[in-house]
């Protein structure tokens, strides 16, 4: 399993960080045997596999409910859990509280908070209490109602210079990753060669320290909007809509199931064998 040691000694040999996100056992035990370097227990579970809108309604509940799924799928891969939506922003006991229940409850390594300000001291304290802290700025979707939409980040100069900033600022707080989501491809750039620590990007394009993708996106399970920045290398959607109609039509028809599918009355000797 990868450390927080092993990721600045990624970043200073050059060697990409895989991360991908996972919400339940069977896909980060695959995840898992696929031996990327980072499990991210996404709030997109919200969107991805709960049928909410925005990852605004994800309650801490449901962040242990998959955290504890994904660790009984994958025992030994870095795990981090998205702190949801204002569980860590009223106070540091309460944030404390939370990232306590991801940690002990869902069996996380590390938690990732959103956005800068105020998050920035919440990430020094959590860090100065043993807490790995993992970074996400640029597009923070729980910020959808503030942003007014889902839109790349740090166009303008201003913004671009206040992100790198940031960056710098949770860096110094102890963060040991940071996500960039949807910023131009030069501002991710000059990020990550501002940082001593990777920088995982998602539409962040070619020049972050990392990549991370959402699973659901990768494989093509879904029949939302696919953002430019993903590559889907398969389309299980598909797949699964195939298998879907023929076991209906194999049942209306009679041809599932088979011989082969059947009990047969135990033989003879074959109780005598076993009983
Ligand atoms: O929730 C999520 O999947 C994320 C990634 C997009 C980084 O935060
Ligand atoms: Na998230």
């Amino acid at each position: 399993m990868k450390t927080t040691t092993d990721f600045k000694k990624m970043k200073s040999s050059h060697e990409p960080v895989v991360m991908v996100t996972a919400y339940d056992a069977p896909s980060a035990k695959l995840a898992e045997q696929a031996a990327v370097d980072v499990i991210l227990v996404g709030d997109s579970l919200g969107m991805v596999v709960l049928g909410y809108e925005s990852t605004v309604p994800v309650t801490m509940d449901d962040m242990v409910h998959h955290t504890k799924a994904v660790k009984r799928g994958a025992t030994d891969t870095f795990v981090v859990a998205d702190m949801p939506f204002l569980s860590y922003h009223a106070g540091i006991e309460e944030t404390f509280a939370n990232a306590r229940r991801l940690i002990q409850e869902g069996g996380a390594h590390a938690v990732k908070l959103e956005g800068n300000g105020p998050v920035i001291e919440k990430t020094a304290l959590l860090v100065q209490a043993g807490v790995p802290v993992v970074s996400h700025l640029g597009l923070t979707p729980q910020a959808v109602g503030v942003l007014g939409g889902y839109s790349v980040q740090g166009k303008e100069a201003a913004e671009a210079e206040k992100l790198i900033k940031d960056a710098a600022a949770l860096e110094e707080a102890g963060a040991c990753l940071l996500v960039l989501e949807c910023v131009p491809e030069a501002l991710a750039e000059t990020v990550a060669k501002s940082l001593t620590i990777p920088v995982i990007g998602i539409g962040g394009g070619r020049y972050t320290d990392g990549q991370v993708l959402v699973y659901h996106d990768i494989i093509g399970y879904h029949s939302g909007h696919m953002p430019k920045f993903v590559k889907q290398y398969t389309n299980i959607k598909e797949i699964i809509e195939q298998s879907l109609v023929q076991f209906k039509e194999d049942v209306k028809n009679r041809s599932f199931p088979d011989k082969k599918h059947v009990f047969k009355p135990v033989e003879r000797d074959e109780i005598e064998l076993y009983g």
